[in-house]
């Protein structure tokens, strides 16, 4: 993201070096936090910036990081709410959207599933827009903060990165997809066949057959949830999903001893992984989620100049 872009709908737009710009942001941001348990230089903000944030799917890491990273650097954020909005009267999420637009606030967070009008609306918008999670399609904020995470722990090493799971229906794989290879790492998949996207489509992804030869491989473990919401019927049993398809502890042996364990979140314990993988020493997810305040307060201060 250049200091002159307005939103941040994807990360189609991001250049390696934007992707890095965001990082040296996110550092700064983190390391003031440490230094004087605050986010910006000047000792107060006037709160007169006010985000808007629309989330018509649910939400409690994307949600509540933001949040966080709002208050912290002086920001105020009102949160538009579903159950109890004009939706349930049947306004349209365009029609809730430029309603929120229309008393202009200073940028807007909006989260959604399928909505090909809302794809079509937000990047006409005349103000920062940025996208907390669209369909099955992208999920920008939270694959810079996965790229992040490796980022700090790994500093500028490639990484070998497998993407394990629901990687058909996941907007955070197609996201990380784009960030993690424009940073120069090697991307692989491993999942059942039906939540495989098709081979032909990514020439540069190898595609594993076998769990442990990928464990053995790779030097991140991205595992995804099964993503119930997209799915018209759930086409596998849950009960051997773990042991064919997940982290457990007979097949946490394969992985290196400084591999990385990530997840999105929410995690399905017992499905993606077992307590003892939660448990093991390589599990970051919670780091993620650390990190990842510092990355939204980075791309708020970029977005609103602040
Ligand atoms: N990773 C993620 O988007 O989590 P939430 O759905 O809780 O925001």
């Amino acid at each position: 993201m250049s200091n002159t872009a307005s939103s941040l709908l994807d990360t189609s737009h991001l250049s390696a070096l934007d992707i890095e710009n965001i990082f040296s942001v996110a550092q700064e941001i983190s390391d003031r936090f440490k230094q004087t348990g605050s986010f910006y230089k000047e000792k107060t903000r006037d709160g007169s910036k006010i985000i808007c944030s629309a989330f018509f799917e649910p939400s409690t890491r994307t949600r509540m990081s933001f949040q966080m990273a709002a208050e912290r650097l002086g920001l105020r954020m009102m949160a538009i709410e579903s159950g109890s909005s004009s939706l349930v009267k049947g306004e349209s999420f365009s029609d809730s959207i430029l309603n929120l637009v229309a008393m202009k606030p200073d940028a807007l967070i909006v989260r959604y599933g399928f909505s090909p009008e809302l794809d079509h609306l937000l990047p006409k918008l005349n103000l920062p827009v940025i996208n907390a999670g669209s369909g099955v399609k992208s999920h920008p904020t939270q694959a810079l903060l996965d790229a992040y995470t490796i980022h700090l722990e790994k500093k500028s090493q490639k990484q070998n990165i497998l993407i394990l799971g629901d990687i058909l229906h996941s907007r955070v794989a197609r996201s990380n997809l784009d960030v993690l290879s424009k940073l120069g790492h090697q991307i692989a998949f491993f999942g059942p066949s039906e939540f495989l996207p098709k081979k032909s489509e990514f020439p540069k992804i190898e595609f594993f057959n076998s769990l442990p030869e990928a464990l053995k491989w790779c030097s991140v473990c991205m595992g995804l949830r099964i993503q119930l919401e997209r799915h018209e019927s759930m086409p596998l049993s849950v009960q051997n999903y773990n042991e064919q398809f997940g982290l457990n502890k007979s097949n946490l042996k394969f992985l290196s001893k400084d591999a990385m364990i990530l997840h999105p979140g929410p995690v399905n314990l017992g499905i993606e992984f077992t307590k003892d993988v939660v448990e093991d020493p390589r599990y970051f997810v919670l780091k993620q989620v650390e990190n990842g305040v510092f990355i939204r307060a980075a791309i708020l201060s970029m977005l609103l100049k602040l």
